[in-house]
């Protein structure tokens, strides 16, 4: 029988209604020392009912360097537990699946964020860098290796159903991945094999945290699309070896804040051939792998994701800003898959969430200010 976008699909061991997959999105919905909020439990609990199969957690720092956008979820300290339990107590109500994505910001953030110099594989000066970071040493690697497994455990404890590495968009590991960040010499650095090793002990910690029988994925930036960065047969190649070593599936995204026009949240998608933007990257890792693949970026439509699993290029389908704007456009896919989302990738969504007020889409809200007659 054909595959279609609503069959059940499993990560692991979990079954998940249908194909979609909210991917992290950071909300700025939690409070100063990162816990959760009503508000942000009400949001996810609205993702759930619009029928989105899989929910991955906005980005949560697991220690307090790790932290870059205001309002970001932390996971950092069983402080932070009683919160996450409330959260995915709430998703499950309403018979929905979430992940927790675990995030460490390495250098891509800034020391007026954190209250110290950021640390990073290497003290470069790379554009997504807001100020010099400083050179992680082997104890700090250690240590955040070891808080990425201590806030895996945390997730598993505070019921999530899987966890997701942040392994793309600029953030450590991905710094790590990258010959553009990591210019060490020591066993971290130097040929691709060397600049995963940081993402492998990451993964091992990790592994070891939460057990065989729990899912562990990675959403990988598997092109940095920048000269001398990430290409995509290395994206192809650490996805290989994740297989080996036990991931349960892989999300493919594409560059960082200095990839310009290719940055992971592109612009300007207003048609079926500007959507799925990381397709060819997914199908060059799908062809490589057996476990699922997930693609995200730029997807808008039905016709554009049945394609792509018609074709084998991915299993999954990860939306972040249409699920904004429209949390339930899974539901209305069901009842019309000809349907379009109405998202029209302008970033508005951003500028709330750095207010203060939490994410949402600011469309109507200026196409309604621009057509207020003038007094
Ligand atoms: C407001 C906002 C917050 C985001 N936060 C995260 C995040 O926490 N973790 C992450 O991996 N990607 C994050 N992203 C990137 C998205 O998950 C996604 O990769 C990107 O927006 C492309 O997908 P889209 O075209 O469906 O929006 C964010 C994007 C937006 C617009």
């Amino acid at each position: 029988m054909e595959k279609t976008l609503f069959d059940n699909t499993r990560i692991g061991n979990i079954t998940l209604n249908n194909r979609f997959v909210r991917s992290a999105t950071w909300e700025g919905m939690c409070d100063d020392d990162g816990k959760v909020t009503q508000k942000l439990v009400a949001y996810y609990r609205g993702l759930v009912m619009g029928g989105t199969g899989l929910i991955t957690s906005g980005y949560s720092y697991v220690r307090a360097d790790g932290k870059q956008l205001p309002g970001k979820m932390g996971i950092c300290h069983d402080s932070h537990l009683p919160g996450l339990q409330h959260l995915t107590e709430a998703v499950h109500q309403e018979g929905g699946v979430i992940f927790c994505q675990l995030v460490h910001a390495g250098g891509q953030t800034s020391s007026k964020v954190i209250g110290c110099q950021p640390l990073a594989p290497s003290a470069t000066d790379f554009a997504g860098y807001q100020e010099p970071p400083k050179e992680m040493s082997p104890a700090d690697i250690r240590a955040i290796v070891a808080a990425f497994a201590g806030a895996a455990a945390r997730a598993r404890h505070a019921g999530f159903d899987g966890v997701q590495l942040h392994g793309a968009h600029g953030y450590l590991i991905n710094q790590f991945l990258s010959p553009l960040c990591n210019q060490r010499r020591d066993a971290y650095g130097g040929t691709l094999e060397k600049r995963m090793m940081f993402l492998e002990e990451v993964f091992a910690a990790v592994r070891a945290a939460v057990g065989s029988d729990y899912p562990v994925t990675i959403k990988l930036t598997a092109a940095d699309h920048l000269p001398g960065g990430l290409q995509p047969q290395d994206g192809v190649a650490i996805a290989k070896r994740l297989e080996e070593l036990g991931i349960d599936a892989i999300e493919v995204s594409s560059g960082s804040s200095a990839s310009g026009v290719k940055s992971p949240v592109r612009q300007k998608i207003d048609g079926p051939e500007k959507e799925a933007y990381n397709a060819e990257l997914s199908r060059m890792i799908k062809q490589a792998v057996t476990v699922p693949v997930i693609v995200v970026g730029g997807l808008r439509s039905c016709g554009v994701m049945q394609k792509l699993l018609w074709e084998g290029d991915a299993d999954l389908f990860a939306l972040s800003r249409p699920l904004i704007r429209e949390p339930g456009l899974p539901d209305i896919w069901r009842r019309d898959d000809g349907y379009t989302a109405t998202c029209i990738s302008c970033n508005g969504c951003f500028g709330p969430g750095l207010k203060g007020e939490g994410i949402h889409c600011i469309v109507d809200r200026v196409a309604a200010e621009n057509a207020a007659p003038q007094i």
